[in-house]
């Protein structure tokens, strides 16, 4: 459960900095402001943070350089290797968005950067509800991703890949989760959090979701 995805990450750590440093037309549209993106999430964690879906530690390394604590969990082995070998004064663990070590600090962000679209919206729901029971009150939700704003919108995105020949960006937005916009906010307000969202590029989202008293 919540972790189809990663024997392709396995595959793609490798070369995945390449990827979000735009060498790769296919997903350039997708990580447009990548460095920037990351740089406006770690700004906004707050000390002790939790970082799931770490990939590469490009996210974890803004953090650390900002002197707050993190703790990163990140399922795909191939993955960790590079980030630890690129970021060796990090904690980083195995584990995902729902089966992750039970850390004794008290935490006041959970944040996540490309990596929330892995779990279906059961899977989605469920972590949000052990978020709300790990984070301290008025603990916050960081978290950058892909989302749709409506059907019509999912539709326009598929059909302007398939026209531009990018036919694994095309799949993509179909096979995995990436959630609609209000139905998302819904499920972060069932759980107790306010939330917001801000348009970052033509795919991704900043979200941030504040844990009520
Ligand atoms: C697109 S990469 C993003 C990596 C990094 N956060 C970044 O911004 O560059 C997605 C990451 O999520 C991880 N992942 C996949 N399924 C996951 C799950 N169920 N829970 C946590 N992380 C997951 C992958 O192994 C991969 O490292």
């Amino acid at each position: 459960m919540g972790v189809e995805f990663v024997d392709l990450f396995d595959q793609w750590a490798s070369s995945y900095d390449d990827t979000v440093a735009g060498k790769d037309p296919e997903y350039r549209e997708v990580f447009e402001g990548y460095d920037s993106m990351l740089e406006e999430l770690a700004q906004l964690s707050v000390s002790p943070v939790m970082e799931f879906g770490v990939g590469t530690a490009n996210l974890t390394k803004k953090i650390i350089d900002q002197h707050k604590v993190v703790f990163g969990i990140e399922p795909s082995s191939e993955m960790r290797k590079i980030a630890k070998m690129k970021s060796p004064e990090a904690a980083i663990y195995a584990g995902d968005f729902l089966k992750f070590p039970k850390l004794q600090t008290p935490i006041r962000s959970i944040v996540s950067s490309f990596a929330f679209h892995h779990l279906n919206q059961e899977e989605k729901s469920a972590a949000i509800q052990m978020f709300h029971e790990q984070l301290e009150p008025q603990g916050k939700i960081i978290f950058i991703d892909t989302l749709f704003e409506n059907e019509a919108h999912k539709k326009q995105l598929i059909q302007q890949a398939e026209a531009d020949g990018f036919l694994n960006l095309a799949q993509d937005l179909q096979e995995e989760y990436y959630p609609y916009l209000e139905p998302l906010k819904e499920t972060f307000a069932a759980h107790g959090f306010e939330v917001s969202c801000k348009q970052l590029n033509k795919y991704a989202w900043l979200i941030q979701a504040t844990k009520g008293e």
